[in-house]
């Protein structure tokens, strides 16, 4: 059988198969149900969210033989050539590569032709920020009103780059980034069907990195475990492909943050330069442990008994949290949430990371605040 890449071989062929956007998912379905469908749809989200995967079950739902539903079949023909790409009826373009205003005004000529297989004739127009300004003029009648054989989509990555004058002739929906822990579940799902395991820690990781897109999460999940065919990957490998450093070494920065040890904190700038990691990475993560030590700083605080029901790891953040005061987590956030925006003002990104600590430093310097 021919290979299929993580993310097309999971690719959701059905409404209830996609991860999140539960909300959105029930309106889409209910005005399938009630066959109240409006003529021009919106998908707006980052990279890998769902955007054209769902345009593609729509797609389908609008198609199906059995009729318009929010379950199409799958089994009749429509169906079928939707998921092949072979529906004739289906027409899927990329605006980046179609920006010109005559691009545009071919494809507004072919609406006047119905369908030909299908019950509607989609367009499904990926980028669309991509057009120019004559190209969105000439869209806006036919968004507003098509031949009633007619459906539009459109998709973007950059909303803030689409006319509002487009934006109000669609039924907008905008897909918010996947939550940690339904990507980390999903992954799960994914590798028990395959029989593969992966350490809890790391499938943390990886979904961390993937920063809200399930496209991402696939793509670095594909790489680890290919990796791990040749031979069962170290963890520390495993961080160097994620290019995060693991906890333990979050842990031991975070420490010596708090100590405000400068000179360690320099060397272990020197490792993550050795091992290639970026530093926004450890930004990041730094931003992350110093948010999970304030929580459990302030729900430990409430309890009866703290630390109880507490995992190892969490233990030792709850005996570190006792020797920085709240209000300074959260200006050590602020600072390195601060100094992560102008990072890229920074002659080079090792003078800007260490500013950023510099100035924490400086901060316990003046304050001198250990409890
Ligand atoms: N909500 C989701 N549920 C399950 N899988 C998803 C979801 N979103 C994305 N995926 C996975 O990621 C892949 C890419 O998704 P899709 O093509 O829909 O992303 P997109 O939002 O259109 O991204 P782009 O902006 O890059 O075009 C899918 O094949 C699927 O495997
Ligand atoms: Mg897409
Ligand atoms: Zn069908």
């Amino acid at each position: 059988m021919k290979y299929k890449i993580l993310s097309n071989k999971w690719r959701p062929q059905t409404f209830d198969q996609i991860i999140g956007h539960k909300y959105i998912i029930k309106i889409i379905k209910n005005s399938l149900d009630l066959k109240r469908i409006h003529q021009s749809w919106l998908f707006s989200g980052m990279h890998g969210v769902g955007k054209t995967t769902i345009a593609r079950i729509l797609a389908k739902s609008l198609n199906c033989k059995t009729g318009i539903t929010s379950r199409p079949c799958r089994i009749c023909s429509h169906c079928i050539d939707i998921e092949k790409g072979k529906f004739l009826d289906f027409i899927e373009l990329d605006a980046a590569s179609k920006t010109k205003v005559e691009d545009i005004k071919i494809i507004l000529d072919s609406i006047q032709y119905p369908p030909i297989q299908g019950r509607f004739k989609i367009y499904l127009i990926d980028e669309i920020h991509m057009l120019s300004r004559h190209s969105f003029n000439a869209l806006l009648k036919a968004l507003e009103e098509p031949p009633r054989y007619i459906k539009f989509i459109l998709a973007t990555t950059h909303l803030n780059k689409i006319p509002d004058t487009i934006i109000s002739r669609c039924l907008h929906i905008n897909l918010l980034h996947i939550s940690l822990i339904k990507i980390s579940r999903y992954l799960k799902d994914i590798l028990d069907q395959d029989n593969i395991h992966i350490d809890e820690e790391i499938l943390n990781a990886i979904s961390n990195s993937a920063q809200g897109s399930i496209r991402n999460a696939l793509n670095t999940l594909e790489l680890i475990t290919s990796s791990m065919q040749e031979k069962k990957l170290k963890k520390k490998n495993i961080y160097k492909i994620l290019g995060v450093f693991d906890k333990k070494k979050i842990f031991i920065l975070a420490d010596n943050i708090i100590n405000n040890n400068i000179n360690n904190i320099f060397k272990i700038l020197d490792d993550v330069e050795n091992m290639g990691i970026q530093y926004d990475q450890i930004i990041l993560s730094l931003i992350t442990f110093f948010h999970n030590l304030s929580i459990i700083k302030i729900t430990e605080s409430l309890k009866d008994s703290p630390k109880k029901n507490l995992s190892v790891y969490n233990h030792k953040i709850y005996i570190l949290s006792k020797k920085i005061l709240f209000k300074d987590t959260q200006i050590y956030c602020k600072i390195l949430i601060q100094g992560r925006k102008y990072l890229k003002y920074s002659p080079n990104p090792r003078i800007g990371i260490e500013i950023i600590f510099l100035q924490i430093y400086q901060y316990i310097k003046e304050n001198n605040n250990f409890q």
